[in-house]
């Protein structure tokens, strides 16, 4: 089965980005490390920094039940801001994973909210990049 792992924005600066908040490895490299634990499953993975193309990405793969076991969305700052792409996750089949690096609850107020949350199947959050292991977990 398919896994497709999509990161908003800022994701691709994982590495470099505060890494007191988000660690020192790249997405890069982390990605490697998930295909040598699940070389059972086609880990496909896209990021951007735009929210249209996270919502292409969902309504691409949404509805293909067949291939894929599911989404696992770390949408970043959008998380907390886009309808647009709650409204992805509700309007398709596949069950998404909402993920975070660090413990949103634990930061700032504005964090503390999710669009998404209410359409996903789960949150996983606050356990550095292993979050997106244990959402791979949750789907398989
Ligand atoms: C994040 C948390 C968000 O609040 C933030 O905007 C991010 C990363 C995380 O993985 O911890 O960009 O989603």
């Amino acid at each position: 089965m398919k896994i497709l792992i999509i990161n908003g924005p800022n994701l691709n600066l994982l590495g470099m980005r505060q890494p007191e908040i988000y660690g020192t490895e790249s997405m890069e490299q982390y990605l490697e490390f998930l295909k040598e634990c699940y070389k059972e499953a086609d880990i496909e993975y896209f990021q951007s920094n735009h929210e249209g193309d996270i919502v292409d990405q969902i309504q691409r793969v949404g509805y293909d039940i067949d291939e894929y076991a599911g989404i696992v969305l770390n949408a970043g700052a959008y998380t907390h801001t886009s309808l647009a792409i709650a409204d992805a996750i509700a309007a398709v089949k596949l069950p998404v994973v909402e993920v975070h690096i660090s413990n949103v609850a634990a930061r700032e107020e504005i964090r503390r909210r999710s669009f998404i949350a209410p359409v996903c199947r789960g949150t996983i959050a606050g356990f550095g990049m292993d979050s997106y292991r244990l959402a791979i977990e949750a789907l398989l």
